[in-house]
């Protein structure tokens, strides 16, 4: 049995709770945070796994759960910042209150996270760091303009961090999951509406439910778990790795901006 540690955030739902119980199963001790760990009732029973209190946008409580974390478990192996969530619909209705929530929780929480384990893992010379991205942090879908703003940003993070966390010892992954099906598609999801304004309804009338239906009928969670772990345990210096993806990232790679985006089009907004 391995002796090791990882805490995930967001494990009450979804991929994050799919890797919490990956872990487990392996024998890790898992530190299972999430931000409403009084409302969890099957997790915190099964033995390896220790639910904490953790709201990315809240920097004490990031801070509060990783102490925790280290003084139960003794230290910290893999952080996987999961938590996060889809802002969705036409920009022009968007609040600045929800872009903020947006940037603060898929971003500046993730940040916040990454900044506050890092003396723990730079002290011991060891450490994964693993971001869920998305494969929307490398292409881009109708009616998702802001939730690509967060993920593009998480993607040039975890690359541009890798430099200067080489030296000591720790490894920055970057997740990639394609369209899973979990609660991001349903009560996780913000959607931005505004009174009046009707001019982008028969878009968003087209494009919607094509979006919702790939969740719907995406695999489950439990494949982009697989790949948390294979990137937690691997021991290589990949960065990059796909779930779920059906090989839409290796098309980006090959066609040119404008006949990306027309098959984009021509899958969404059908
Ligand atoms: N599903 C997909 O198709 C897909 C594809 C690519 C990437 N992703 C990414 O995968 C990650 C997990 O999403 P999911 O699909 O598993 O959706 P999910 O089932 O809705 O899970 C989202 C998790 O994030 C947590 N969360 C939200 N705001 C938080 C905050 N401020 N602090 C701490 N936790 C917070 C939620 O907690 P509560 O229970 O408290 O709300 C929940 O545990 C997200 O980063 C998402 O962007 C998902």
């Amino acid at each position: 049995m391995p002796n090791k540690t990882v805490l995930i955030t967001g494990s009450s739902s979804g991929i994050g709770r799919a890797t919490a119980l990956r872990f487990q199963q392996t024998g890790w001790s898992v530190a299972a945070t999430m931000r409403s760990p009084e409302k969890e009732t099957e997790l915190g029973k099964l033995a390896g796994i220790t639910l904490i209190r953790l709201d990315v946008t809240s920097e004490d409580s990031i801070e509060a759960a990783i102490a925790e974390t280290i003084k139960r478990f003794g230290g910290i192996d893999v952080v996987v910042n999961n938590a996060g969530y889809g802002l969705v619909g036409p920009f022009e209705a968007s609040t600045p209150e929800q872009i903020r929530r947006q940037f603060e929780t898929n971003v500046f929480g993730l940040m916040n996270v990454v900044r506050a384990v890092l003396p723990h893992m730079r002290e011991r010379r060891a450490g994964v760091i693993i971001n869920v991205a998305s494969m929307g942090g490398r292409i881009t879908f109708p009616l998702y303009s802001l939730y690509h703003g967060t993920k593009w940003a998480v993607e040039g993070f975890s690359e541009g961090l890798q430099f200067e966390l080489e030296q000591f010892g720790i490894r920055v992954k970057i997740i990639e999951p394609g369209a899973i099906k979990t609660d991001f598609y349903d009560r996780s999801m913000d959607v931005m509406k505004k009174a009046g304004l009707v001019a982008y309804d028969s878009f968003v009338n087209r494009a919607m439910p094509n979006m919702q239906r790939a969740g719907e009928n995406g695999p489950p969670p439990s494949i982009v778990s697989e790949v948390i772990f294979k990137a937690a345990t691997d021991g290589s210096n990949r960065m990059r790795y796909q779930a779920g993806t059906n090989g839409v990232l290796f098309l980006r790679r090959l066609l040119p901006d404008g006949l990306f985006m027309s098959v984009i089009k021509r899958a969404v907004l059908k």
